[in-house]
């Protein structure tokens, strides 16, 4: 079976929405194999986040990621990986088609950062480097 890390962010924690995404998660049929609230110091975004280093809205997101804690999660079940960034929805919450987490509970609050509640691997290799930063 496959694994994937998932993420409510600062946001979703801060808004008291992490139940209401677990239960979108668990409803979908998926397994919870660890789960813990973290602060991530710096170093541990960067090595997250090392694939958008030098874009403008990195350093935002680094210090929007610092802001509070967020939720980590290591999920389970056949094509996880996929399942959950539909579930999810499109990286644009405006945008993101309701029914999904971003496009129900997310809008743009007018900052540098795209406050989008959640974080899911897109892609096996990234799930199995992911998983390792945040369930060392
Ligand atoms: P994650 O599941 O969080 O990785 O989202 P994603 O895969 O849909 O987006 P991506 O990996 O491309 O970007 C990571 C995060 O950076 C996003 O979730 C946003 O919070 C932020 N981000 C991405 N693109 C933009 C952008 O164009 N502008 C701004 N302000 N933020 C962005
Ligand atoms: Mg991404």
């Amino acid at each position: 079976t496959e694994e994937t890390l998932v993420l409510v962010k600062p946001d979703g924690v801060a808004r008291g929405l992490t139940g209401a995404i677990l239960a979108r998660i668990e409803a979908k049929g998926y397994s919870l194999v660890d789960i813990g609230l973290v602060e991530p110091d710096r170093d541990t975004l960067e090595q997250h986040y090392a694939e958008h280093e030098g874009k403008p809205f990195y350093e935002p997101l680094l210090e929007f990621m610092m802001s509070g804690p967020s939720v980590a999660i290591r999920l389970a079940g056949n094509r996880v990986i996929e399942g959950f960034r539909s579930l999810a929805g499109t990286t644009d919450p405006t945008t993101a088609a309701p029914g999904t987490i971003r496009g129900d509970y997310g809008r743009d609050w007018g900052l540098k950062v795209q406050q989008n509640l959640v974080h899911g691997s897109d892609s096996a290799e990234s799930a199995a480097r992911e998983l390792d930063i945040w369930f060392p």
